[in-house]
């Protein structure tokens, strides 16, 4: 990885010079979408370059005639003035119609889904895209290493709130769940409390545990069920009957939606083509499967979407303008084909291919997973 403060390892080029750059906002929302746009607008226009915005992903400018009022945005000084601080992004976005596999109904019926990265490519070119920064997570930084295979001048900004995207320490939008969700838990202590009850939180994470796992042990979570670790609930109810046993007879216990039962399958609640799928519904199974075990009264509580809004934390603002100012600078380094990543102290430039390759789940042997086991925390193994 080359810092993006220092001079980058491509060589200058002989490619024309920037003079107008595109922002596109993918996959699930997250609170910094706005900084980044922010950042970038502003860094590119310092530079004299022009900045649009794409909407709705890519669908702005591959599917121009469902935007009456056109697919592409002006950036200006002061359409991102003031944003910062705004969950959402201008710019919408979508989970569906990726590119790389476009569901497209055949004359049969059959939904099948194909490549529309060279339709993708030639909408840019008419736009005059010279540059793009493309911010999302990994089926977006998936698209986005498509296009830079085939020349585009594409620089990747990690988004998402479940932290699973390899080759940066943390993305942006993660910081901003986790505080939200540790709230969440802090607030369902007292009501666990006060009716000797067992509260379970579920959250969102996908196939991967961090944010189970870091507010979790940040609110004081007796348990926590994570993805990596398929869960025996003999094992959860034990330790939760000994917790009641020495007298302190209420629990909170965190559930990741991707969470699943040693020997069964995480919970899914839709399927469609082209599409990832919707996981959900584990954590009202732990809830009746531990009422049962425990014959205590429990409940649970699905923080779903909640944690994907509001406004982005301090440390998410200040990591999402940095996101944005250095995917600038990259492409005005002629460095593309690269995603800023976090790299303590540093921000630095890791190839797109690189960080798409694998996911990023939880270390079983992180020093946040000791921390938990030292706390006694279940984790149902
Ligand atoms: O990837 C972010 C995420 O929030 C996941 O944790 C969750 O499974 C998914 O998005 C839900 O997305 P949606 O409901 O928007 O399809």
């Amino acid at each position: 990885m080359s810092p993006a403060s220092r001079k980058p390892r491509r060589p200058p080029t002989k490619e024309r010079p920037i003079r107008r750059i595109a922002i596109n906002t993918g996959g699930g929302d997250a609170p910094g979408l706005n900084a980044v746009i922010r950042a970038v607008t502003i860094s590119a226009l310092n530079r004299g370059w022009e900045v649009l915005g794409i909407r709705d992903g890519y669908s702005g400018i591959m599917d121009p005639e469902n935007y009456p009022e056109g697919g592409v945005l002006q950036l200006t000084r002061n359409r991102v003035s003031g944003i910062t601080n705004h969950g959402g992004t201008i710019l919408g976005t979508t989970n569906r119609g990726s590119p790389l596999h476009y569901p497209t109904r055949m004359r049969d019926g059959r939904i099948v889904v194909r490549d529309r990265t060279d339709d993708l490519v030639q909408a840019l070119r008419r736009h005059r895209i010279d540059g793009l920064v493309a911010i999302g997570g990994d089926g977006s930084l998936s698209i986005a290493a498509a296009l830079a295979a085939k020349g585009v001048r594409v620089v990747g900004v990690p988004k998402t709130i479940d932290n699973d995207l390899d080759k940066t320490v943390v993305t942006f939008g993660f910081d901003s769940a986790v505080t939200f969700a540790t709230e969440a838990i802090d607030r369902l202590h007292s009501t666990a409390q006060a009716h000797h009850r067992v509260m379970v939180v579920e959250v969102m994470g996908r196939y991967a545990g961090w944010i189970a796992l870091n507010a979790g042990v940040s609110g004081g979570a007796h348990a926590i069920l994570i993805p990596e670790i398929p869960y025996d609930l003999k094992l959860v109810a034990a330790a939760l009957r000994e917790r009641f046993r020495q007298g302190r007879p209420y629990a909170v216990v965190v559930v990741a939606e991707g969470a699943r039962p040693r020997g069964g399958m995480h919970s899914v609640l839709e399927r469609e083509v082209g599409r990832s799928e919707r996981l959900g519904g584990v954590g009202l199974k732990v809830t009746k499967d531990l009422q049962a075990a425990l014959k205590r009264e429990a409940r649970c509580v699905v923080l779903g979407h909640l944690l994907r809004g509001g406004s982005p934390t301090t440390g998410d603002r200040l990591l999402s303008l940095r996101f944005g100012a250095a995917a600038v600078r990259a492409l005005s380094t002629g460095h593309w084909g690269v995603m800023v990543a976090l790299d303590p102290p540093v921000v630095r430039y890791v190839p797109l291919a690189d960080a798409t390759r694998r996911m990023k789940t939880v270390p079983l042997d992180s020093d946040t997973m000791l921390t938990a086991r030292e706390l006694g925390v279940s984790f149902g193994d």
